[in-house]
């Protein structure tokens, strides 16, 4: 009925490649099969108890049932940046340049609806975590994309993303008028160095773009490897927001609550627009989320090194059945090639058949863009015997390819 009414902008959206890896699972799940599930950066683990405690007593306490300011409480605008202070030594304005975002999912839908005009050109990184991308384009701009290039170890080689960022403004018809980077990286785990942002920070004043960077996996690093921040750069503020999440360090991601910090015009934009769309999480969410950023780094601590080990023990067990794969420092993710056999499927059939047949789901590379394609991301939420128990399976799926028999 009503064929005549078109919903244009959720119909020109894609279809959600992730979609099919899901309808797969759900069903499998149906028929009472096993699923060993990498495919989603959705922690494992429960939310340490002291934050679950916080919020348990504050849902208790009278008047914490009600709405709440938009923008966040002004404790855990006071948390945030504290949290910013210890970290990393920058002082932030809470009125003015901090905001809690529900997820910071939610941040940067409403980010880019918010600051961006018809036609505004966004430049991402590719391969990307699709929200990137989608949240310029279904706010109506362009996303320009830069291909992200990075060594065998995930270091981005930073002389090439500055080469091919200044190609992007030199021939550009339309001048980007803002530049999204995740580090570290999510699909690929890809990390930077400090010195990145002291070049982008520069690069945005002489080209007059803003920066908005994604930490969601700042907690998570190795090996000695701290992930800087953008807002560690003098001037950074005049240029750049930065996002940082309570979903994956926090084991949080049910609880939906994130944050944004820095420049005063773009967070100025972000508090506008949602104090219009929305009103504030629910009080003790907040009062939990200030607690988990004010208390002791224990648990961040014990959850980094599960992600740490885990990433180990992939490594081991795929190598016994001949997948060889490169250590990361950063995030909860490992981002690899798919083997040789099996490349003329594509990704997307790869994770479809390895799924189907034999219950280990991956999220196919082609998902996060047409840069990824020939790669799966490997999210770290199964443990050790289930990583071991998947290391056969897939195995067993590779050996007819490698036999021939396909
Ligand atoms: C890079 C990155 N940013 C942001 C998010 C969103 O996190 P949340 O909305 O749970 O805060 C994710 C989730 O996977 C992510 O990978």
């Amino acid at each position: 009925m009503f064929d005549e009414i078109k919903f244009n902008r959720v119909d020109n959206l894609p279809k959600y490649v992730f979609a099919e890896i899901n309808d797969i699972k759900i069903k499998l799940k149906k028929e009472g099969q096993e699923v060993i599930d990498f495919s989603m950066g959705n922690p494992d683990g429960d939310t340490p108890e002291h934050i679950v405690d916080a919020l348990v007593k504050s849902a208790r306490t009278s008047g914490t049932h009600g709405y709440s300011p938009s923008q966040g409480i002004p404790e855990v605008l006071d948390a945030i940046a504290s949290w910013y202070k210890r970290r990393y030594g920058v002082t932030l304005d809470t009125k003015t340049q901090t905001i809690a975002t529900i997820g910071s999912k939610d941040g940067y839908s409403h980010m880019a609806y918010a600051i961006t005009n018809p036609g505004d050109v966004a430049v991402v990184p590719t391969p990307t975590y699709p929200i990137h991308a989608y949240s310029f384009i279904l706010a109506g701009g362009v996303v320009e994309d830069l291909k992200l290039v990075f060594d065998e170890h995930y270091n981005i080689d930073e002389d090439k993303f500055f080469e091919d960022l200044e190609n992007i403004f030199k021939f550009a018809h339309v001048k980007p008028k803002y530049v999204l980077v995740n580090f570290p990286h999510n699909p690929t785990s890809a990390t930077v160095t400090s010195d990145f942002y002291v070049r982008l920070v520069a690069m945005a004043k002489r080209e007059r773009f803003y920066i908005i960077s994604d930490i969601a996996y700042g907690d998570i690093s190795f090996g000695g490897y701290k992930t800087p921040s953008i807002m560690e750069v003098d001037g950074a503020l005049d240029v750049a927001v930065e996002s940082f999440t309570l979903s994956k360090s926090y084991n949080m991601a049910g609880w939906r609550i994130g944050f944004f910090v820095g420049n005063k015009k773009l967070i100025g934009a972000l508090t506008k627009l949602k104090s219009w769309l929305d009103y504030g999480m629910f009080t003790p969410i907040q009062v939990a989320a200030a607690t988990a950023l004010n208390g002791s780094i224990d648990c961040v601590n014990e959850i980094t090194e599960k992600y740490n080990h885990r990433q180990d023990k992939f490594i081991e067990e795929f190598e016994k059945i001949g997948w060889n794969i490169k250590r990361n420092k950063a995030s909860m993710f490992i981002w690899t090639k798919i083997p040789q056999c099996v490349q003329h499927l594509g990704s997307l059939e790869f994770s479809k058949k390895l799924l189907s047949e034999e219950g280990v789901a991956m999220s196919p590379g082609v998902g996060f863009g047409h840069d990824g394609e020939g790669w799966v991301r490997i999210a770290l939420i199964e443990d050790d015997e289930r990583i071991a128990k998947a290391a056969l399976k897939v195995q067993k799926f590779l050996k007819q390819y490698e036999d021939g028999d396909k």
